[in-house]
């Protein structure tokens, strides 16, 4: 409480300007107190933080017995045999508290797998957010169904569910809300919409490992969650995917389907093959996986635990807003972000913002632009496929309705975010940025006026 007083004091006086932080307690800023340590450190000024960040991924020891076991067995798919894929499934299952999981090659081939079960189908339209990792998008396109975008809301940074319902079609067969970052979506609104209009809801959960919302996890929040264990996430292995849900029947077609259509459990198609594909995870990235939870779920709490500390100092920061999470929500960090109102900021441009913070030891990034204007969309709509499947009227009011994201628009260019291995430190390093934050606010007249 008392360190939490001394910071958030230095951040309100450093804010108000650097004259003001000759003045400050110097438990938590003692970089800021020579008049050249006040100086951004891209006018010149010495860097708040210099000890680096830790690396990505990471890895123990204690898991390579199993990695080996693997590798000497020469059982490593699934359809040979072993049981290491099963084990991870079963696992994560529980960690979620889902009825089952079925583990894949990848976030994407989760979704294709998800979407595919629950009936997208080509000429269908699904409703998901325009913030988003590419991937959402494409794995609508491969069911050669439109990607219909619903805004984005500034202060959630995820689908707004007011922009949902006046997008539904009598094409509209399911609704894909992203979690993105981390961050839950506001699901109450979200699945009362798809009941009202019987459409299925699958969750692109692939930033959100033991999210929550109002006290379940995301995976198990709509008909299917989808996850990815990419290299860059919170439980990585290189590749790999998962899709979890607490029906059996869905669960048992998604395996068909992940599993070149044989018929499994409750489905049994035409009784040998239906349409499928060969989307299994290998054993080693289960081996790896499953070795991962316990790490995941400390390291889960330690980027919670910094976070809301990040986030009571950023917030005494004016121009500043860290994003709010729906009510009774947890969200777990893929990326930390906040927007900056560049009018308090004396218009310095986000560019601008990003290169004085990285200036300062804190590496960051602008996260998501309107990808949604870059080309994908125009290419899969000139396609003959899309051509043949939708009304050119259709085409026409989809790709204007592009310009009508006006909440995502402002939510591309003013996000700012931070990665999540910056999480995984010491609250003096949450006080770094919070500092660095701080000067930058202090001195953006100056940092505007740079050429
Ligand atoms: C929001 C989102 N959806 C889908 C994916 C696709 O997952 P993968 O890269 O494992 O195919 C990702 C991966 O980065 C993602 O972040």
């Amino acid at each position: 409480m008392a360190d939490q007083f001394t910071r958030r004091t230095f951040v309100r006086a450093a804010a108000a300007g650097a004259a003001a932080l000759a003045w400050l307690p110097t438990r938590h800023a003692p970089a800021v107190l020579t008049s050249e340590a006040q100086k951004p450190a891209l006018l010149g000024g010495t860097p708040v933080h210099d000890g680096g960040w830790p690396g990505w991924p990471d890895w123990r020891e204690a898991w390579e017995p199993e990695v080996l076991e693997v590798l000497r067995s020469g059982v490593w798919s699934r359809a040979s045999g072993g049981s290491q894929v099963a084990d991870f499934e079963q696992a994560y299952a529980q960690l979620l508290g889902a009825k089952r999981c079925l583990a894949t090659a990848s976030g994407t081939t989760a979704l294709i797998t998800a979407m595919y079960v629950v009936g997208v189908d080509a000429g269908d339209e699904v409703i998901t957010s325009p913030f988003t990792f590419i991937a959402t998008y494409n794995t609508i396109l491969m069911h050669k169904a439109l990607p219909v975008l619903a805004d984005t809301d500034p202060d959630t940074l995820t689908m707004d569910p007011a922009t949902i319902e006046s997008r539904i079609t009598d094409r509209t067969r399911a609704i894909v809300p992203v979690h993105i970052y981390g961050m839950p979506c506001d699901m109450d609104p979200i699945n009362a919409i798809a009941k009202k209009h019987k459409l299925a809801v699958v969750e692109d959960a692939c930033q959100a490992w033991l999210a929550e919302y109002k006290g379940a996890k995301c995976g198990t929040l709509g008909d299917l969650g989808c996850f990815s264990f990419q290299n860059s996430k919170h439980i990585p292995s290189g590749e790999g995917g998962a899709v979890t849900g607490n029906s059996d029947e869905l669960l048992d077609r998604c395996f068909a389907f992940h599993n070149c259509g044989r018929a499994t459990g409750t489905f049994q198609g035409s009784g040998c093959f239906t349409r499928g594909t060969n989307f299994r995870m290998q054993h080693f990235q289960a081996a790896i996986l499953r070795q991962q939870l316990e790490k995941l779920v400390t390291e889960t709490e330690l980027r919670q635990q910094n976070a809301d500390y990040l986030t009571a100092g950023l917030r005494e920061i004016p121009g500043i807003y860290p994003a709010r999470l729906p009510g009774n929500s947890r969200a777990v960090w893929h990326l930390y972000a906040f927007r900056y109102d560049p009018a308090q900021f004396k218009g310095l441009s986000r560019d601008r913002f990003m290169d004085a913070l990285r200036a300062e030891g804190i590496p960051c990034g602008g996260g998501y632009h309107e990808q949604y204007f870059d080309g994908l969309l125009d290419e899969a709509i000139a396609s003959r496929g899309f051509q043949r499947l939708f009304p050119a009227q259709r085409l026409k009011q989809y790709r204007d309705s592009l310009q009508e994201l006006k909440g995502n628009k402002l939510v591309c260019e003013t996000t700012v975010g931070m990665f999540q291995n910056m999480l995984l430190t010491s609250r003096s390093d949450m006080d770094h940025i919070v500092e660095a934050v701080a000067k930058i606010h202090a001195h953006c007249e100056s940092l505007a006026k740079l050429s």
